[in-house]
């Protein structure tokens, strides 16, 4: 996720501003860049927008930054983790308007920015291929002489999400800082200021912190601070102390990045739906995907290639695509694909589900698709990566960089955006309008629904807990529910080494069942759904066995509570949705039995986050 740094006060801002973005690396970026006001000389008073920009490692950037002399007290700076448009230089931040006088540094993704381009921008210049640069160009049209005012009116013309900076050559000791839904902290210090996208980079020199909340404008002096809503109403907020180190300030306060990227799941999953919804027609609209209807229509199966939990989400993707769009659809392991002789034809549409886009069997198995003629397209969280460049269209699933090897946030956002896709088809197909409708609303709800489960967390951890001297563990789950007992099962395995396994509900019986024992629990989803009558069966037979049985069950269901010793209650939703409501609790509880038996939960042995290599 991109990072911003700004400074203004007393010190040499560029050595502030370099060490700010290094300790924002953390967040993952691709490209970074810095913009200083720079005064001559004490002579020469005349100021200067300084812009140094470079892609890759911020050693890039330190590197050309050494042979300038940049003068100054103030600046902003930001790294870039690739959203819209290419990694390059050009696309870099700070972004300028057209005379070059106006400076921005922006997080978050400003959905209305194409229409804005060719509409109401039309004759600006514009350089990059970002949405960002929109922005600036915003503010050049309203600015009067007052950059907080010029601010103000531009965001009027925004949809999207900012977190944003920005400077104006005619202002010299000004920095204007708003918010909406991407995050921005204020740090207060002796004659001097701080504002970062966390608290990070200014913990070195102070505690004191403001938090910007959403629709809050910030105008920056070296005489104070004053915060503003957009109706240009002064809101009083006093600075809070934080005594976070800086190691705890980059996990946002969460003892890991696992954790925290669970926590992100409410968050990240808006920015899956974004722009993509369309209520009216109750469909979803992924114009990636780079298909004409006729092709569309063309479509006979569908084949899901990835790997680890990217196919457990690819998994709930072909009960989607099945139900919602009638397609036959097979989820194939890459690595298994690229050595079968698989049958593909030009009516195939073949989807990469990844998180890096950089997994080498995923790639290679897409190599082979594209080779004997079916569709390719990519389902990929890293813009500009492998697979990204490589198929002929497909999503972004911006669930923004995810720095735990055990993928949590990016499962959730693969599976919203497979459903999107499904009802894309599905409404060329055979789902009706109020289908449709109910499947968007349904969607808009997940994120509530999100944070209702989170707030279970302390009991969730008495739970681990309970059951943290277990050796083994059976996940269960039936129809959409069973890639989630398998991913529960995954994430169980990868970080705390305890064996476990995941299994249909109706196979218990031809095998497995035989393990059965009361040291070998039981994880089972049981909510209110077409199979709920069958699974209780399958849970029946388990409590025979003496296994104690803990069920993920919907709320409001008592008879769940003479089923099992233990009952984690969930949120009714569309039964097609139940992957990314169910999916919650288990992360939880492997995160928290890791952390009970003392694992390494962010980087756990023998594991890689990206697997490059075959
Ligand atoms: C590795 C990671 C897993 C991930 C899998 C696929 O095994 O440890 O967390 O699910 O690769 O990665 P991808 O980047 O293709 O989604």
């Amino acid at each position: 996720m991109c990072g911003i740094v700004g400074y203004i006060g007393t010190k040499s801002a560029l050595p502030i501003l370099v060490k700010g973005l290094r300790r924002l690396e953390y967040r993952g970026y691709d490209s970074a860049g810095i913009a200083v006001l720079n005064q001559q000389s004490e002579k020469n008073s005349e100021t200067t927008i300084e812009r140094v920009r470079a892609v890759g490692k911020i050693d890039n950037l330190a590197e050309k930054l050494k042979t300038m002399t940049l003068n100054s007290t103030m600046g902003i700076a930001h790294t870039r983790w690739a959203t819209h448009g290419g990694v390059t230089e050009e696309n870099a931040h700070p972004h300028t308007d057209c005379s070059g006088d106006i400076i921005v540094v922006h997080n978050g993704i400003i959905e209305n920015y194409r229409e804005l381009r060719s509409g109401f921008l039309k004759d600006h210049t514009l350089r990059s291929k970002t949405d960002t640069e929109i922005l600036a160009h915003l503010i050049e049209v309203h600015y009067q002489g007052d950059l907080r005012l010029a601010v103000q009116k531009a965001l009027q013309h925004v949809r999207g999400t900012y977190g944003l900076v920005v400077m104006h050559k005619n202002e010299p000791r000004k920095l204007v800082a708003a918010r909406l839904g991407s995050p921005l902290v204020v740090g207060v210090g002796d004659k001097e200021y701080y504002v970062a996208s966390d608290t990070s980079p200014m913990l070195a020199y102070t505690q004191q912190v403001i938090f910007l909340d959403d629709g809050e404008i910030a105008e920056i002096t070296d005489h104070g601070l004053q915060i503003f809503n957009l109706e240009d109403q002064e809101i009083i907020k006093a600075a809070e102390h934080i005594d976070w180190n800086e190691d705890q300030a980059e996990k946002g306060g969460y003892s890991h990045f696992m954790l925290k990227e669970i926590i992100d799941q409410p968050t990240v999953i808006k920015d899956a739906l974004r722009g993509r919804l369309v209520e009216d027609e109750g469909t979803a609209h992924l114009g990636g995907l780079n298909m004409t209807e006729a092709q569309m229509h063309s479509v006979n199966r569908i084949i899901l290639i990835a790997c680890g939990t990217a196919s457990y989400a690819a998994l709930v993707g072909k009960y989607a695509f099945e139900r919602l769009a009638g397609i036959p659809t097979d989820v194939e392991v890459a690595s298994e694909f690229r050595y079968r002789d698989p049958i593909i034809d030009r009516q195939t549409l073949v989807f990469g589900v990844s998180q890096s886009g950089e997994t080498a069997d995923t790639i290679a198995a897409l190599r082979e698709a594209k080779r004997k003629g079916a569709y390719v397209r990519g389902i990929v969280n890293v813009v500009g990566s492998t697979i990204a460049r490589e198929t002929d269209g497909g999503t972004y699933i911006h669930a923004g960089p995810e720095l735990a090897v055990a993928s949590t946030k990016a499962y959730t956002n693969m599976v919203a955006v497979l459903l999107m896709y499904a009802l894309q088809f599905g409404r060329t197909r055979r789902v009706t309008v109020a289908t449709g409708q109910r499947v968007v609303a349904a969607l808009r709800e997940v994120s509530e629904k999100m944070e209702k489960i989170l707030r279970q967390g302390d009991y969730i951890k008495m739970l681990a807990e309970k059951y943290q001297h277990y050796k083994n563990f059976f996940f269960l789950g039936r129809g959409i529910n069973y890639p989630v007992a398998l991913e529960g099962s995954l994430k169980l395995k990868e970080i705390t080494y305890i064996h476990s396994e995941a299994y249909p509900g109706g196979e218990m019986k031809h095998g497995p069942i035989a393990l059965l024992s009361p040291d070998f629990p039981v994880f089972a989803i049981l909510t209110k759904n077409q199979l709920y009558d069958k699974m209780r069966s399958n849970i029946e037979e388990i409590r025979a066995r003496q296994a104690p049985v803990i069920l993920i069950a919907t709320e409001g269901d008592e008879q769940a509570k003479e089923l099992a010793d233990d009952v984690i209650f969930v949120p009714p939703t569309m039964e097609l949705l139940e992957p990314l409501i169910n999916t919650l609790p288990l992360q939880l509880f492997a995160y928290h039995m890791a952390v009970l038996l003392g694992r390494d939960v962010d980087r756990p042995r023998n594991l890689a986050k990206s697997v490059t290599v075959e």
